[in-house]
């Protein structure tokens, strides 16, 4: 260990358990080096400490973790990662506090655009796989928010009512995935989980996050979720951020009542210094800002989703083209909050960027009107009168930073009124509209969807958004993005509708029965389904074949081909289904996904691994993941609902594990 606990006095010792101000530990009088905290999941945001007042340092903006998610491809959030830790490196930033992992259970939670899926094992490779990305460059990250935050209202305070086999399969499960990365810190939650808040919840943090997991880095509070300093350190909480006066006080008196013991003060210091010693590693910067870019728009391009496109009006290839909305001039580069990145970046308007790929074959027409979120009543008359001349009207129409963020959730699932109006009005002139819907999360568009040709959804994009808005309209890039998150029909049809607690409690009395799972249990219709995405190119699936190769663990192997005249990408997805279990389970779950890019015409065979925890649902009565013997379908998916490859295997495992009704 380079730094010796025992050059520290105990007042340093219990300094050290809390921050020294909003971003940086305590030195211990200089005996330390300086350790810098900062967000963000979509870039660096970190402060200028020297500037007189709070002044946040530009860096790049990259796609917010939805777009991430939704490439489906594990290089592309080791790229976002790795991209952000150029900026961490040139600015000084230690740890990046990110990612969130966080399941969308509800698609009104504000902060949906940080996190990655409704599906827990989708979130936990997605967001491994970027801790490996940052922490490849000599960068920490900080896996969040530990656990079961899944929205904004009253965050600090409520408690989520959880039981503990959907704990286990769906709030817990991206953490115990993720942790094989082994992220530098975990960031604990503000809520109580079951009436015992994330800091001060030792179940949690340390017999499930620490010994069950082997979690073995630094857990940080999230920002004042402390509040008591003590409780904190004796559920093993590392590090209390920011500063709090009321800490050391409260930590010495403490000691002195022979409440904190010097074994527990030490094991969390050994984790400061363990983190300390972490962030002393060489690192280098090996990427222009130019290139961070690029990276931000091909993790942008990849992204993004083609969720209509009636009559094949994309690409779009000539003539007189409308564009307007609030989000035609720049996209909706990111959420609120503690995630947004500043950048200086300022991209081209789409009507420009999509006249610079159509040329002379087009003429691009952007009416006037001031251009911003809320729309005005000469802007949408001038749309009108320019979409009755036109070809095609692109509307660039969405939610943005105003309505989903950090510390509120959303009003509903829709639109404004004004946005939904325009959409209407213009189709009405016009039918040939393309919609590009700029969200974080699902957006109820039944208002508007049939009177609509194509919607491509944008995400929440990042300085990079415009260039692959364009790229993908007119075909440059063909769209290979696929939802991570269902769209379902209304609110109402969601899990928990616009149920949000009683600034008390709130039970997930859903259990595991989230996102797909849900609306596949009830047999719901949904708009968009769980993994849904089109594509320019048209990819057939043939001959699945289960190879087994071990007492639960088989490979599922099948040919996705490109039967179009068109290069693309296709996310083909594996479920299994339990066709019997003692318990109640979801109807088919996500356990392994690929992305491949195929030519024209071109063939591959897709090979994925399935392992116990394929087969495995949590028994809490033997507090172990447990397979039942029987039979298991195994679901080949272009979407959870397009199902197009079916098998079958059967499990008989040693009739002494098995607990069924024999
Ligand atoms: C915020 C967020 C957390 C963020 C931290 C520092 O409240 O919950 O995600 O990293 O505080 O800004």
């Amino acid at each position: 260990m380079k730094y010796d606990i025992k050059t520290l006095t105990l007042d340093e010792k219990l300094k050290l358990l809390a921050g020294r101000n909003s971003w940086q530990l305590e030195n211990a009088n200089g005996k330390l080096p300086d350790v810098f905290l900062s967000d963000g999941p979509h870039g660096l945001r970190m402060y200028d400490l020297s500037a007189a007042e709070r002044t946040i340092q530009k860096a790049t903006a990259m796609p917010n973790l939805c777009v991430v998610a939704s490439t489906w491809d594990e290089e592309i959030a080791r790229l976002q990662g790795a991209t952000i830790a150029e900026d961490c490196i040139e600015k000084g930033a230690d740890v990046l506090l990110a990612p969130g992992v966080n399941i969308k259970r509800t698609p009104l939670c504000g902060r949906n655009f940080e996190y990655f899926s409704e599906d827990p094992y989708l979130a936990g490779v997605m967001g491994k796989a970027y801790i490996e990305g940052v922490q490849s460059k000599g960068v920490g990250t900080s896996l969040k928010h530990y656990c079961a935050n899944n929205r904004e209202y009253d965050r600090y305070y409520q408690t989520s009512e959880v039981d503990e086999r959907t704990l286990r399969e769906i709030y817990l499960l991206p953490f115990e995935i993720a942790t094989k990365a082994q992220p530098w810190t975990v960031m604990c939650a503000y809520n109580p989980i079951n009436g015992v808040y994330a800091s001060e919840n030792k179940w949690l943090l340390n017999d499930i996050l620490r010994e069950e997991f082997g979690f073995d880095g630094l857990i940080v509070s999230d920002w004042n979720a402390v509040h008591n300093s003590v409780r904190a350190v004796k559920a093993t909480i590392d590090l209390e951020m920011p500063y709090r006066e009321a800490a050391y006080p409260q930590l010495k008196k403490a000691y002195e009542e022979g409440w904190l013991t010097d074994e527990e003060i030490d094991a969390r210091v050994e984790k400061i210094l363990a983190l300390m010693e972490k962030t002393q590693c060489e690192k280098s910067v090996s990427l222009t800002k130019e290139q961070r870019h690029e990276a931000a728009a091909t993790i942008a391009r990849e992204g993004m989703v083609l969720l209509k496109n009636e009559d094949d009006i994309l690409p779009l290839t000539a003539g007189k083209i409308v564009v307007n909305g609030p989000f035609a001039d720049a996209p909706a580069m990111g959420g609120g909050g503690s995630a947004y990145t500043q950048t200086d970046y300022r991209p081209q308007t789409l009507a420009q960027a999509l006249s610079e790929r159509l040329g002379e074959r087009a003429e691009l027409i952007r009416p006037h009107g001031s251009l911003n979120e809320n729309l005005n009543v000469h802007h949408i008359k001038a749309t009108y009168k320019a979409a009755y001349n036109a070809e095609v009207c692109v509307l660039c129409v969405g939610t943005g930073k105003a309505i989903e963020s950090e510390s509120f959730d959303r009003a509903n699932l829709r639109l404004s009124p004004t946005q939904e109006d325009l959409i209407l009005g213009v189709a009405k002139i016009n039918p040939n509209v393309v919609v590009v819907l700029h969200s974080g999360s699902a957006v109820d568009v039944s208002p508007w969807i049939d009177k609509v040709k194509a919607v491509l959804w944008a995400g929440f994009s990042g300085e990079g958004g415009q260039e692959a808005i364009a790229d993908i309209l007119t075909g440059k890039v063909c769209p290979s993005g696929k939802l991570t998150e269902t769209y379902p029909l209304c609110l109402d049809d969601t899990p928990t509708g616009a149920a949000r607690g009683n600034g008390f409690a709130e039970r997930y009395d859903e259990g595991v029965f989230v996102g797909y799972r849900y609306y596949d249990r009830y047999d719901k219709e949904v708009r968009f389904p769980f993994g849904h995405g089109l594509s320019y190119a048209k990819f057939e699936y043939s001959d699945l074949q289960i190879e087994k190769q071990g007492e639960t663990d088989y490979e599922v192997s099948f040919s996705v081909t490109n039967v179009s005249a068109v290069d693309g990408k296709e996310v083909a997805q594996v479920y299994v289904r339990d066709v019997f279990a003692m318990v109640t389970r979801p109807e088919k779950e996500l356990k392994g996904f690929k992305k491949v890019a195929l030519k024209a015409g071109e063939s591959k065979r897709v090979r994925v691994k399935l392992c116990a925890r394929s087969f495995a649902y949590y028994s809490v009565p033997l507090k172990k993941w447990h397979v039942e013997n029987g039979d298991f379908e195994i679901l080949i998916g272009a979407s959870s609902r397009d199902i197009r490859l079916t098998d079958k295997l059967t499990i008989e495992l040693d009739e002494r594990e098995q607990y069924s009704l024999e």
